[in-house]
């Protein structure tokens, strides 16, 4: 009968060195929860399924592992590594007869590593192998005492090593394989006899050379792959290897870095060939960028789709939007929600798009606010352009036509229409629909006094001469208490009522 494999990997713990409240398995490093590396890693196994331990924020963690493909497993109360496993061991088909064991929170582990460790695991018949790592400094781990070249003999935990055993720098991965058979029967002897007062999985081992059972090894070529994270600082040097690890397969793959170490790539981003991207970008979620595209520094896309030839301008933002081939967006553009810019078009400085199609070849290119709107192809969207889309309580939208021309500074107060080819004098405040090929005139006619802002200098300076000829005392020029004309000239007269353009006292 060949055997029939389960996995199961160990989340229960509370992770009390991060000194956090949320769980360990929970907290992300390379874009994704500690625990989804794991079960990412086990996915291509072939095997009767994977179950989670969970104990510590069960529910949140149960949802991460059914939303992974996973069954959960509670341990309740969590008292070690060696109870977890009874635990799941217990809710494991009768089926079962071999158990491939991992920590949830070792989340650089490769699936090659682990058909390694199972090929060794078959090939040496024993009843358990450990995935072992040599590691520089290996402290925090258990060490591996071997009995032979091929065979371990014990796993000494840190706190337990004796002094002869302080040089030992092989490491236990917390990752093992096991002939349930054998194991089943030892989880039920594990003592608590430790600093933690916890049973540990570690002393199987033991237990079973006791036994008289054959335990193998398989020692990981890159010893990076078994790293635990059980501080904060552990979480960031896991999180840098593997932006690492997506920056040099990208870079293998014919795209342009800049100091890849200052960026954030998560790992189901896709670039295509030839596309740069410069320092400090953050590339997040299922975004997608197309070949020839050039991302500039300091920008931010989540879940963002570019086709080919697409320009980003540094520092700005593309959350869940869609570019086409040869748009240019920024610097400091924000598009959101949905926003779809469509060939050719051009979203300038300081212009934030949410939830609007933007036509080919349209151009918004300075500060402006489209939101809810549709813009057909060729229109130019002028400066400062707002659609008024929020009235409070709802949120509506705008049409704008092809070919249209916005002057700038307009506000359009949805919900409203400009048809095709039609023209928005600049600084309008539109709130009626324009049709097709019209000009639309929506603003105060402007009133010009020739000759006004000469007599009004000429009056000020007169009425400060008068001011200035009895009180020596008031200083001029740079000094802090010098006081401008105009001040002193109202401190000094009582105010008249007149119809005169003088700005109103700013209140106190
Ligand atoms: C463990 C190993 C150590 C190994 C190291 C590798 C033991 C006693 N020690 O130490 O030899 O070098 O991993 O990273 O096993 N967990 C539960 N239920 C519990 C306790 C823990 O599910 O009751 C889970 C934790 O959530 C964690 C994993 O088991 O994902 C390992 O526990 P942790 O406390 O981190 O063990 P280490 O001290 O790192
Ligand atoms: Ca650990």
């Amino acid at each position: 009968m060949p055997s029939e494999l389960a996995l199961v990997v160990l989340a229960a713990g509370k992770g009390t060195r991060l000194k956090s409240r949320r769980a360990k398995v929970l907290h992300q490093a390379g874009g994704l929860p500690l625990l989804a590396h794991v079960l990412r890693a086990l996915k291509p196994l072939r095997s009767a399924g994977a179950w989670v331990v969970v104990g510590h924020q069960a529910e949140e963690v149960r949802g991460l592992a059914e939303s992974l493909g996973a069954r959960a497993v509670l341990q309740r109360p969590q008292l070690g590594t060696g109870h977890a496993v009874a635990t799941a061991f217990k809710a494991l088909p009768r089926r079962v007869t071999r158990v491939l064991v991992l920590p949830g929170d070792a989340p650089l582990i490769r699936t090659e590593a682990l058909r390694a460790l199972l090929r060794t695991h078959a090939n040496a018949g024993a009843a358990a192998t450990l995935l072992t790592a040599e590691l520089d400094d290996p402290s925090g781990y258990g060490r591996i005492v071997r009995g032979s070249s091929t065979l371990v003999d014990a796993i000494v935990e840190q706190a337990a090593l004796q002094p002869d055993q302080l040089g030992l720098r092989e490491v236990n991965a917390s990752i093992y394989c096991f002939e349930r058979a054998a194991v089943a029967p030892l989880l039920g002897r594990l003592g608590r006899k430790n600093v933690h007062r916890e049973y540990y999985l570690t002393d199987v081992i033991s237990l079973l050379r006791r036994d008289g059972h054959a335990v193998a090894a398989y020692k990981v070529s890159s010893p990076e792959e078994v790293l635990g994270v059980n501080t904060l600082a552990e979480l960031a040097r896991v999180d840098a290897i593997f932006r690492r690890r997506k920056a040099e397969a990208l870079m293998a793959s014919g795209v342009t870095l800049y100091q890849p170490e200052t960026q954030a790539i998560d790992p189901d981003v896709s670039i295509g060939p030839d596309t740069i991207v410069e320092a400090g970008v953050e590339l997040r979620g299922r975004t997608r960028i197309g070949r020839r595209c050039h991302i500039g520094a300091h920008s931010i896309l989540l879940n963002a789709r570019l086709a080919d030839g697409v320009t980003v301008r540094s520092h700005s933002l593309v959350l869940n939007s869609r570019l086409g081939p040869s748009v240019s967006v920024g610097p400091f553009a924000h598009l959101r929600d949905g926003a779809d810019i469509r060939k050719g078009a051009r979203i300038g400085n300081y212009v934030e798009v949410k939830k609007s199609v933007v036509g080919e070849g349209t151009k918004a290119q300075h500060l402006t606010y489209l939101g809810d709107t549709t813009v057909g192809r060729g229109t130019n969207i002028g400066a400062g352009t707002i659609t008024c889309n929020y009235d409070g309580v709802n949120k509506n939208p705008t049409r704008i036509g092809d070919n249209v021309f916005i002057g700038s500074g307009t506000e359009l107060v949805a919900p409203v229409k400009v048809g095709s080819g039609a023209y928005v004098a600049a600084g309008s405040t539109v709130t009626d629909n324009v049709p097709a090929g019209a000009l639309a005139l929506a603003r105060g006619r402007q009133v010009t006094k020739p000759g006004w802002a000469r007599t009004r200098r000429q009056k000020l300076a007169a009425a400060k001469a008068r001011k200035e000829e009895p009180r020596v005392a008031v200083r001029t020029g740079n000094s802090p208490k010098a006081k401008p004309a105009a001040k002193l000239e109202r401190k000094a007269k009582p105010r008249r009522k007149t119809k005169s353009a003088r700005p109103k006292r700013r209140p106190r």
